[in-house]
């Protein structure tokens, strides 16, 4: 960590026009001393800071895709196949980006993605996570697999959340969790369908093995297996657990089928949104099927490997499901103007996940806060500078696939 008069200095420098000519000081600040969260200039601020604090097995298992993380590439390089299409003469003196969805009104189209373990990175977890989101007025969607109690991370976003559900193979027990969170006031269950059994997290195996702290206190023992938590696969336990024998009990299930989405809207009257698709028949078919919405994801390329990125999957998905049910994409956002090019090829949210946590680590909730006006600005710039002052108005003529292919 930086000494005090060190961070006053870096403090100082930050705010100073003196930076852009001296690069080496430029340079310095960019390297992740970051004294305050406001001092951040984009998320790569806190990204940058964050793995300097955050311990090597934890930040593998942030950071890390599937195998060699083409899929993980993918979902950033995919961003630029996509420009901006400028308008001019436009008014835009006024500037609405608050979207509704599921009769909730939210500051702007960007959501909080499920990330498991939250609290690996900060004593707040998700209920630091949760208190930014309602600070903001933005969408949470809070894992199976959070650190806290899904009780606690709803009243600390004093209001409704989305609950992201890992099916489990044994239909009972998803419905007690799926139950609990209903009663804990979540309005929606996002159920995750891109890992179907197993993956291999070659980066995260990897920090894990270079990290000599003792982690008994939270996994199995100190020279054990670091990736799998105390208390078998994704447990620790986790609380969602808790009262329920997961022994022998998979998270998720190799032989699900689109029955299952018939049986959960059996069991709740939440909404049901499918987290993980990709393609234009499986989004037909969801809707078929009764889902209430989409969540484009390749789990932040933790999933299947060498896929697209998730930003070219949009239109398709899009296209598929004409407006009957709103479509939301997650993977490699990190700028307004990836959440604009998304909401120009059809999206109607566009989830944040690593970046959000990056900020959790540095800041806790204030770093969470900071993150999301970071793209929010960066967002609302992008509507002025193309003359967009709606979601409404923000369709495809918004941007240019530089390939030329739809
Ligand atoms: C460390 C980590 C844990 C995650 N845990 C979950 C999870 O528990 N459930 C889930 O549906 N997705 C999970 N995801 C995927 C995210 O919800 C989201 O799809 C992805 O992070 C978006 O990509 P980005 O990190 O590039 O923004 C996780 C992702 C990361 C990086």
């Amino acid at each position: 960590m930086v000494q005090p008069d060190r961070r006053a200095f870096l403090a100082f420098l930050a705010g100073s026009p003196l930076l852009a000519l001296v690069p080496s000081l430029a340079e310095a600040v960019q390297q992740g001393d970051l004294a305050q969260a406001a001092h951040a200039l984009d998320v790569f601020d806190f990204e940058a800071a964050a793995q300097k604090i955050v311990p090597p097995a934890h930040w593998g298992y942030l950071m890390s895709g599937v195998d060699g993380e083409a899929t993980l590439r993918a979902n950033r390089d995919a961003f630029n196949r996509y420009q901006l299409r400028a308008r001019r003469f436009v008014d835009v003196s006024r500037i609405d980006m608050s979207v509704e969805l599921f009769g909730q009104k939210y500051a702007s189209p960007v959501f909080l993605c499920p990330i498991g373990s939250a609290g690996a990175f900060h004593a707040d977890g998700e209920v630091g996570a949760a208190r930014a989101a309602q600070a903001k007025n933005q969408l949470l969607v809070v894992s199976t697999q959070a650190t806290k109690a899904v009780e606690d991370v709803a009243r600390a976003r004093g209001g409704p959340i989305w609950f992201q559900l890992y099916t489990t193979n044994n239909f009972d027990i998803t419905t007690k969790m799926v139950q609990r969170a209903e009663a804990a006031g979540c309005n929606v269950v996002a159920v995750t369908v891109d890992l179907p059994a197993g993956r291999n997290t070659e980066t995260a195996t990897r920090l894990s093995r270079v990290d000599t702290r003792d982690c008994s206190q939270c996994h199995g023992d100190a020279t054990g297996d670091r990736m799998r938590p105390r208390g078998g696969r994704g447990a620790a336990p986790k609380p969602i657990f808790q009262g329920i024998d997961m022994q022998g009990v998979g998270l998720t299930s190799p032989s699900l089928t689109w029955d299952f989405i018939r049986r959960l809207k059996g069991v709740t009257t939440m909404k049901v949104v499918i987290k993980g698709l990709e393609a234009g028949e499986d989004a037909a078919l969801a809707v078929d099927n009764g889902a209430d919405g989409i969540i484009i994801s390749n789990h932040g390329g933790r999933a299947t490997e060498t896929g697209r990125g998730t930003i070219e999957c949009v239109a398709e998905v899009a296209q598929a499901v004409r407006g009957r049910i709103p479509v939301m994409v997650d993977g490699g956002v990190r700028r307004g103007t990836d959440v604009f090019k998304a909401l120009a090829l059809g999206a109607t949210a566009v989830g944040i996940g690593r970046p959000y946590i990056w900020g959790l680590a540095t800041f806790g909730q204030q770093g969470v806060e900071r993150v999301l006006d970071l793209v929010n600005n960066e967002l609302r710039l992008a509507m002025i500078g193309t003359g967009t002052r709606t979601m409404r108005e923000l369709g495809q003529a918004a941007i240019i696939d530089v390939t030329g292919r739809r």
